[in-house]
Parts: C-alpha cells; sequence; structure tokens
C-alpha cells in the first residue's frame, strides 16, 4: 500500500476511533449514524448483512439484537469468529444462483433487515466500477425481497454515477419510505451513498431485478 494512503489512514478520525472502540472497521460509523437516525433494527431481529467481512457491521447489529436476535453475515471471503452465539457467518457469493435458497435455510424466520455494504474491487475505470457496484447493489435487492418480512428494512450502499437512478427506483418501488443517506463517516470524496428502503411493500417482480 502507497505511504501516502496509509498516512492518511492513520490521521483519519473514524479510523482511530474504531480502533479505540474495537470496531474491525470505520465501516462502523456509516451503520450506526443511519441507525442512530431511522432506528431499523431493535432487540430480538434476524438481520442479514450481505458483504460483512471484516464484520464491524456484525458488531454492530450483535450488540442491538441482543441473544434472542440473529445476526448472519456473508462474504466471499471468510470471517473471523466474532465470539458470540448470536452472529453467523458464511462464505458465499451474493451473485451466485444458489446463494438466495442457501441463506434462507440458515434463517429462523424471516428476515426484519437486509443489510449490503457490498463493493467489487475496484479496477479504476469508473464506468466498469460503477456497473460493478450497481449490479450488487441490484442483487442485494433481489435478495431482499426474497428473505425480507413484510415491512421489514434494507440498507444498501450504492456508487453514485449514471446507473443510480434506475437502481434507486427500484428501491422506491418495493418499500413504503426511501432516503438518501451520506453519513460522516462516508469520505466526501466516495462516490458511495447509501440507500434506506423502510417498510417492504410486496415482493417485486424478479424479472425487473437483473
Ligand atoms: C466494504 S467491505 C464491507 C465492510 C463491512 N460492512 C464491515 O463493516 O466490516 C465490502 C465487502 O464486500 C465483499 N464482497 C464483494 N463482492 C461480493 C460478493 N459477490 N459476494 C459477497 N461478498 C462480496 C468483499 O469481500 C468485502 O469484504
Amino acid at each position: 500500500m502507497p505511504k501516502q494512503w496509509l498516512r492518511a489512514r492513520k490521521q483519519d478520525y473514524f479510523y482511530q476511533k474504531a480502533k479505540t472502540e474495537r470496531f474491525r472497521s470505520r465501516a462502523a460509523y456509516k451503520l450506526l449514524e443511519a441507525l442512530k437516525k431511522y432506528k431499523f433494527i431493535s432487540e430480538g431481529n434476524v438481520v442479514v448483512d450481505l458483504g460483512a467481512a471484516p464484520g464491524s457491521w456484525l458488531q454492530v447489529s450483535g450488540e442491538i439484537v441482543g441473544d434472542q436476535g440473529f445476526v448472519l453475515g456473508v462474504d466471499l471471503n471468510p470471517i473471523r469468529s466474532l465470539g458470540v452465539s448470536n452472529i453467523h457467518t458464511i462464505v458465499e457469493d451474493i451473485l451466485d444462483p444458489r446463494a438466495i435458497r442457501l441463506i434462507k435455510k440458515l434463517l429462523p424466520s424471516p428476515a426484519d433487515a437486509i443489510f449490503s455494504d457490498v463493493s467489487p474491487n475496484t479496477t479504476g475505470v469508473w464506468d466498469v466500477d460503477h456497473a460493478r457496484q450497481i449490479e450488487l447493489a441490484n442483487r442485494s435487492l433481489e435478495i431482499a425481497s426474497n428473505l425480507l418480512r413484510p415491512d421489514g428494512s434494507f440498507f444498501v450502499k450504492v456508487f453514485q454515477g449514471d446507473m443510480f437512478k434506475d437502481c434507486f427506483g427500484r428501491v422506491k418501488r418495493c418499500f413504503r419510505r426511501v432516503k438518501i443517506l451520506k453519513p460522516q463517516a462516508s469520505r466526501r470524496r466516495s462516490a458511495e451513498i447509501f440507500v434506506l428502503g423502510i417498510g417492504f411493500k410486496k415482493k417485486p417482480d424478479n424479472s425487473s431485478l437483473t
């Protein structure tokens, strides 16, 4: 990694805060800010976290849902155990057609919330990175629409760009309320924003979600 990048990271407020508060990633504060404002999970909930490694969103959700809740983290990479019984993890590609069936089998009930912080490996070619990220966000919505209980919530990272509008429209069709958030921990120069859907309405026509 370039020295300049490492130096900037060390000076980063949320990076330092995450180290002090023992979160695995500064990303924890993006979810925490959204949860503080909209409180879309609570004790006893079932939560699925797509693209969950290294696990800071799992730490946040596990704490909120507590012993009676259930959190499942899904990632291409293995997630080091968090040592708590309410957090479970699997290694899986969310783009794999079998992923929905596999995740469903592991849940004790339909999910109260689906989170997705999934990011592709970036190539540096903006159009390619944008398209890949939107594909992952759309796939996350497809997974959410299969696993959420009625009235459940969906919190997803999306890269801004010309494909954003279409992706946002898909989320809007599935939820009663939709919000766009740019948490403080999200770097200003980053194209990422978060879309929150509250009040899952109906199972959309999957054919429009590819
Ligand atoms: C920004 S990180 C997530 C950070 C996480 N929210 C946290 O708080 O620790 C994005 C993750 O998406 C995962 N990812 C990318 N493509 C994926 C795919 N097709 N299926 C599952 N996970 C994927 C990456 O492996 C990476 O761990």
